[in-house]
């Protein structure tokens, strides 16, 4: 018998181990080009930069705690990163940033296919050693599981040749992001592979990844030779003017059901392995909150980004009481999770975790 860790095939068969993060030691990090293209231009982040207040920390860290042991009650084994020192800056021969991020969210970083976890190359100059936060623990996963692949993607230069200069403007406005976003013209360029995990869902044999700010082309080409058993299929969601990471745009509930944020439609152009094989494709809730709560990089969407425990059985922000009447509506079982304070850390409820293991087999659900 051999002690299998590591084993994760798609984002809803029955999770038995997890990672949460740790807002420890967050940090605002100063303006580099892919970060600044990201933050919204009203945002209260704009300009300052630093560790994140300590109350906000404990405050973000209870709730994480909360949320672990609500998951360890349900039977679910949960780790957590070890925090690097996030005041250090980040240099390469290539670049330097004064300061780094946080462990959180470990989604952003960890993907998980089968029975490998491959580090992302992340695109931020400040993520550029955030998978230093997780190495005990994939360290631990080497050690105990004789089959777990631990993997990382090159990791990248970061020099300005990977931005666009044209995203490097602090008014651009909503209309000619969006003409952007239509064009397929992201804030970075095609100079070498670049992808965050969190770009990528996972189908069994179909990965969808979205290509944005975060990840281009040569980082989903690099995903598909990587993978050479999956079909890698590339993903725009035009309606959304800061297009990074998937799980607040399309989030999928079961074979079968996904819901997709009414701002950010998938095109019809892209619907069609979908369709031919009888999956729908529904509209999320509105979310609760009019905007998001302070020092937050993400969009009020949060209230999609959900953890599915089963395909019965789905975590969800306790205030956002329109998703859960929807999750009620299409099923589901809700367990309601306060997370809303810690959304400045970088996300909801899918982000702040990366899967280990889940039951199941490699699948294929689109024949
Ligand atoms: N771009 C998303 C929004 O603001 C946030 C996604 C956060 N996801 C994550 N894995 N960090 O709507």
């Amino acid at each position: 018998m051999t002690n299998t860790i590591v084993n994760s095939w798609n984002e809803w068969d029955p999770l038995r181990h997890v990672i949460v993060g740790r807002a420890d030691d967050c940090h605002i990090p100063p303006a580099e080009p892919a970060l600044d293209a990201k933050v919204p231009e009203d945002s209260d982040m704009r300009g300052q930069w630093g560790k994140r207040p300590q109350d906000t920390i404990d405050r973000a860290n209870e709730l994480l705690d909360t949320f672990a042991r609500q998951l360890e009650a349900r039977g679910i084994r949960v780790d957590r990163p070890t925090s690097i020192d996030h005041s250090k800056p980040a240099t390469t021969p290539d670049f330097h940033t004064d300061s780094q991020f946080g462990c959180m969210p470990p989604r952003d970083v960890l993907l998980t296919v089968g029975s490998e976890i491959l580090e992302a190359t992340m695109s931020y100059r400040c993520r550029w050693f955030e998978y230093l936060n997780y190495r005990p623990l994939l360290q631990k996963y080497w050690e105990e599981d004789p089959n777990f692949r631990h993997e990382a993607a090159p990791k990248p230069r970061l020099t300005d040749a990977d931005y666009h200069p044209d995203y490097l403007n602090e008014k651009i406005g909503d209309a000619q992001r969006l003409k952007w976003a239509e064009e397929k013209h992201f804030v970075t360029t095609e100079e070498e592979p670049l992808f965050d995990a969190a770009d990528v869902l996972r189908f069994g044999r179909d990965l969808v990844v979205q290509h944005g700010f975060t990840t281009n082309l040569k980082g989903i080409e690099w995903l598909r030779r990587h993978f050479p058993d999956h079909r890698v299929h590339t993903v725009n969601f035009p309606g959304d003017p800061y297009p990074i990471h998937i799980d607040a745009t399309f989030t999928p509930l079961r074979p079968g059901l996904i819901l997709n944020n009414p701002q950010r439609r998938l095109p019809a152009d892209q619907r069609a392995m979908y369709e031919k094989n009888g999956w729908e494709i529904v509209d999320a809730a509105q979310p609760a909150h009019n905007a998001p709560p302070p020092l937050c990089y993400s969009s009020t969407w949060l209230s999609m980004n959900v953890l599915v425990l089963d395909p019965k059985t789905v975590c969800v922000e306790a205030s956002e009481h329109y998703q859960m009447e929807q999750m009620d509506k299409l099923g589901m079982n809700v367990i309601p999770v306060d997370l809303r304070d810690a959304y400045a850390f970088g996300g909801g409820l899918h982000c702040c975790t990366a899967d280990v293991y889940r039951e199941g087999t490699c699948e294929d659900y689109f024949p």
